[in-house]
């Protein structure tokens, strides 16, 4: 009994780390047909965007960074001078699911964000749920205006 308890609490966290990453894998494979209606007429099907214009997802730390930041930024868009990864940007980006109403569907909003987290060399290791999705969207509900670069720099 002693042993099968031990041995439980090793595989435990185990089996969670298993399943973290099989949902992220289904979400990503889900969420890269929709990518390619969505972000990559702008964002690129590489993922490196076009500079000085569309600025990368590819090693992006938005991208990749904090999901509740990430989170925040599609829901709301985002405007005006912006670096990524060293280069310089300014343009705007709109509140993606006003531009693509599809993505208004938490589930289909977090399947494209764990798609750009782990496609090409991004590598995030733990799944954006639906739910986490409108859990932000309810944080920022009162919002209407984009985000500037400052506030994503500092983001609280
Ligand atoms: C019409 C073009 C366009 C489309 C479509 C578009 N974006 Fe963007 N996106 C931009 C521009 C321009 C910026 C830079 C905004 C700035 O300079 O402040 C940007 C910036 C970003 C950023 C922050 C910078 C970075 O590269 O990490 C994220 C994250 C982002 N977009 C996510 C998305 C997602 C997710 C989609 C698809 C669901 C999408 N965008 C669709 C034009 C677009």
């Amino acid at each position: 009994m002693k042993k099968t308890l031990a041995l439980l609490a090793t595989l435990l966290p185990l089996a969670a780390l298993a399943d973290d990453a099989a949902d992220l894998k289904a979400s990503a494979e889900r969420g890269k047909a929709t990518y390619m209606v969505t972000c990559m007429a702008c964002h690129q099907p590489h993922g490196n965007g076009l500079p000085p214009v569309f600025p990368p997802f590819n090693g992006s730390e938005y991208v990749q960074g904090d999901a509740r930041r990430l989170v925040a930024i599609v829901t709301k868009g985002l405007t005006g001078p912006l670096k990524v990864k060293g280069q310089q940007f300014n343009g705007v980006l709109i509140a993606v699911d006003t531009q693509f109403p599809i993505l208004k569907d938490n589930e289909k909003l977090a399947d494209v964000l764990n798609y750009i987290r782990t496609a090409w060399e991004n590598k995030a290791d733990k799944p954006i749920t639906a739910e986490f999705v409108q859990k932000v969207r309810d944080e920022f509900k009162d919002r209407t205006t984009p985000w500037t670069e400052a506030e994503v720099l500092d983001f609280k």
